[in-house]
């Protein structure tokens, strides 16, 4: 049910802090340890690499936990787009393990990769939030996301309940497998919650840029670097799918090898700086673009945050800032859909879960 929220994604982004507060509970022993299944730290410890398999939104989920696993974890991790992955198939390493992510556990993309790499006998982890979806039985392994039903076709809070599960995986297999980290996700994901809270109080400002830069554009870049890259990506997807903005997702420093020239007077162009180790050169792409007619949006992090941002997202641990710079940018999705007259929770074209291949 919707309630008094007029569009279920708007509700959806306001529940993440919610979500992430109840994927602690559910992943939080009494003693603060962290509770999962002893067949998946198996799993996870057995395994030489790791191939994440997803689409979509889930699939820039998934980008996010290779880099989580392999810095928490020490562990190899490539990460694939269901739809190319049996076309493109790349050289298995010899004791792989195969993570499939799926908000609705029912994409009939990912499912062919399960059949397939089943029959070569490697082992699967799903993590979903449909427990009993179609992926969730056919894989040997389940993790849950917690997120609650998601309604709205635009992903938004099953996004971020997927990091969160994969960080807390992450920090699991790291100590299973005895490395040494000062990294406590439960502990850290509290504090992701109350910064989301405070995101969600940025509407009245969001709602400014979607308004003054996206309700007529013809298109819209988003860049960042690292972390903050990938998210990118996210943002723009968002934006794509619901508002029909055509939308781009940049590595900053990608964007003079072409790109840039779609820079004109006006073109929106949205920065992510939440990366304390890359801030001076983002914020030099910043520059490279504004001085050349674009319209900068920066999203930034307390600490090393500049006059002119428009967003400061309070001080997380740097894993985890994709959870909290993703709000403000679905957050701007939904308003320039909305200043657009688009269908925010139907958009033209798509279905909430993807069964056909
Ligand atoms: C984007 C979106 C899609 C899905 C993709 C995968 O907002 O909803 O990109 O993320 O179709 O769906 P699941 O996660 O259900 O496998």
């Amino acid at each position: 049910e919707k309630g008094t929220y007029p569009h279920y994604m708007l509700k959806e982004i306001d529940e993440q802090p919610y979500v992430i507060r109840n994927i602690i509970s559910k992943y939080q022993n009494e003693n603060d340890t962290i509770k999962l299944d002893e067949d998946i730290r198996a799993a996870m410890t057995g395994a030489d690499r790791i191939y994440i398999i997803a689409a979509g939104t889930s699939y820039h989920a998934g980008v996010v936990g290779k880099q989580l696993i392999e810095k928490i974890a020490n562990k190899p991790v490539e990460t694939h787009i269901a739809s190319e992955f049996l076309y493109n198939m790349p050289l298995l390493s010899e004791k792989p393990l195969f993570i499939f992510i799926s908000q609705s556990g029912e994409t009939a993309d990912l499912r062919g990769v399960l059949v397939e790499t089943k029959k070569m006998g490697h082992k699967a982890l799903t993590i979903t939030n449909v427990p009993g979806s179609t992926l969730s039985r056919e894989s040997d392994y389940t993790l849950h996301t917690y997120a609650g039903p998601e309604i709205a076709v635009a992903s938004t809070k099953a996004y971020t309940a997927q990091m969160a599960v994969l960080a807390i995986l992450a920090v699991d297999t790291a100590r299973a497998a005895g490395v040494e980290m000062d990294f406590d996700p439960l502990q850290e994901l509290a504090i992701v919650a109350n910064a989301m809270e405070t995101m969600a109080d940025q509407k009245e400002t969001l709602e400014q840029v979607a308004r003054e830069f996206l309700s007529v554009t013809r298109n819209c870049f988003f860049i960042g670097r690292a972390m903050d890259y990938h998210v990118c990506l996210e943002g723009a997807l968002k934006l794509k799918e619901i508002s029909y903005i055509q939308a781009e997702g940049f590595a900053g420093g990608e964007l003079k090898h072409g790109t840039i020239a779609l820079i004109e007077e006006g073109t929106p162009v949205i920065g992510l700086a939440t990366q304390e180790h890359v801030n001076l050169s983002i914020r030099g792409n910043i520059k490279e673009v504004v001085a050349r007619g674009a319209y900068p949006c920066t999203i930034s992090m307390e600490g090393f945050e500049e006059e002119d941002d428009t967003i400061v997202i309070p001080r997380v641990h740097e894993y985890l800032t994709p959870l909290v710079s993703v709000i403000p940018l679905q957050l701007i999705s939904y308003y320039a859909a909305l200043h657009r007259n688009c269908d925010v929770d139907k958009p033209r074209n798509l279905a909430k879960s993807v069964t056909v291949e």
